[in-house]
């Protein structure tokens, strides 16, 4: 590489509209406000499908049959055990680690509990995809659980892998209308294209690490406040807004200041995020059933203001922020449930990439001058 190899090079900031790859798993379509898995629109599959159903998709490339999907949902249960040193690794964790740098290392440490983490034949790669969805679940409630001074819930065999979470996570059995709820969420959650996680996690996957070197990647790049941790920061805005009558002059005053609104704007879309119309309806039933009313009418007075002044459409992480609220997550593990989710897309990209891999090595324009000469540091002065 010389001074002219440079020359004409331009590099595409934040990789923008590069094509990087190709997937199956999911499709944005950010003019007509689309999301497809694996040819199905997301809403059609919110409507008439469960989580587990679409994680079936993602990893096999069809909708299961009912006695598929009895024997995968027994599957995801029966791997939902920790071996007791990553439970102890999680009790060990200071009380005020962030939950997704929690999550990031007792994923870190199954890999070496896992006998077979480092064994890359495409059979245990599958048994991996099931075990660490699995796993990654109860890593979040249970880690709630203890640092709540609370005992851990064991899985119960009659319930899928979501209504398994909430269990598992508030000790109490989820009502239908909470389990419809939160399965659309972890479902709207799934995959979303080539965005920065699952990027990171093919790259990581690109030199033949293992899935759980991969996972972790994704946990660790998840966690921005401009990726998934923006959902927390919708919270802490709402909690900084005590009235509706509020909502203008607080808007106004970001916006003059130069700041962003969390949970709004996308680098694909550029109508509304279709996640986001779902989310909100659920956003109003569930404010509205746990006496917080008054919070979904500041969420959705925020969104007619930043509309109107920014042309910006919410986008996932905004209703996700009060439909989890409203459901009894604490704020600081809104982003470990959306890594729980997206869990299962990572892990169909990062299949996908094993199964027609070439090494991800882009280059870059050298910016660091020519010709200087070394001094001695003896030198230097
Ligand atoms: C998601 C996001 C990072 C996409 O960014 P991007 O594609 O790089 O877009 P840009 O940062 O180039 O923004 C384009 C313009 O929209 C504005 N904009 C984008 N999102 C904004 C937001 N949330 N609030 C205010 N302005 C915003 C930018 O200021 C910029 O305006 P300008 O051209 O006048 O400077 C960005 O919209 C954002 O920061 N959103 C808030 C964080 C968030 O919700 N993340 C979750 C994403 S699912």
């Amino acid at each position: 590489m010389s001074q002219n190899d440079q020359e004409g090079k331009a590099p595409v900031r934040g990789l923008q509209d590069v094509v990087a790859g190709e997937t199956r798993v999911s499709y944005v379509d950010g003019v007509n406000g689309m999301l497809i898995y694996n040819g199905y629109d997301v809403r059609e599959l919110a409507e008439h499908t469960t989580f587990d159903e679409v994680v079936y998709l993602s990893w096999y490339g069809q909708l299961p049959t009912r006695s598929e999907l009895a024997s995968f949902r027994a599957r995801l249960v029966s791997e939902m055990r920790l071996p007791s040193q990553v439970i102890s690794m999680i009790r060990l964790a200071p009380a005020g680690a962030h939950p997704m740098d929690v999550l990031r290392t007792a994923v870190s440490a199954l890999s070496m509990f896992d006998p077979e983490s480092g064994d890359m034949s495409p059979a245990a790669n599958e048994r991996k995809l099931v075990r660490l969805l699995a796993q990654v679940m109860t890593i979040i409630a249970d880690m709630h659980r203890v640092r709540s001074n609370e005992s851990v819930v064991s899985p119960d065999p009659g319930l899928d892998i979501g209504d398994n979470f909430l269990y598992m996570f508030r000790g109490r059995q989820p009502d239908e209308e909470e389990k419809k709820a939160f399965d659309q969420l972890l479902l709207l959650h799934l995959d979303h294209g080539f965005n920065a996680s699952t990027f990171a996690a093919r790259v990581t996957a690109s030199t033949l690490a293992d899935m759980h070197a991969a996972l972790a990647t994704a946990i660790g790049t998840l966690k921005g406040s401009l990726h998934g941790g923006a959902n927390e920061r919708v919270m802490e805005m709402l909690d900084e807004i005590d009235h509706v009558d509020m909502v203008d002059s607080y808007i106004q005053g970001m916006l003059d200041n130069g700041k962003r609104i969390m949970g709004f704007g996308h680098r694909v879309y550029r109508v509304e995020d279709p996640r986001a119309r779902v989310l909100r309806h659920w956003s109003e039933r569930l404010c509205h059933r746990a006496a917080m009313a008054d919070l979904y009418a500041i969420s959705h007075r925020i969104e007619q203001v930043v509309l109107a002044q920014k042309g910006i459409y919410p986008n996932v992480d905004f209703y996700s922020a009060t439909v989890q609220h409203a459901l009894g997550i604490p704020r600081q593990y809104f982003t470990t449930l959306f890594a729980a989710s997206r869990t299962a897309g990572w892990l169909a990209h990062v299949m996908e990439q094993y199964a027609d891999n070439r090494l991800i090595r882009p280059t870059s324009k050298y910016i660091g001058g020519w010709n200087r000469k070394v001094v001695p540091i003896a030198e230097r002065g």
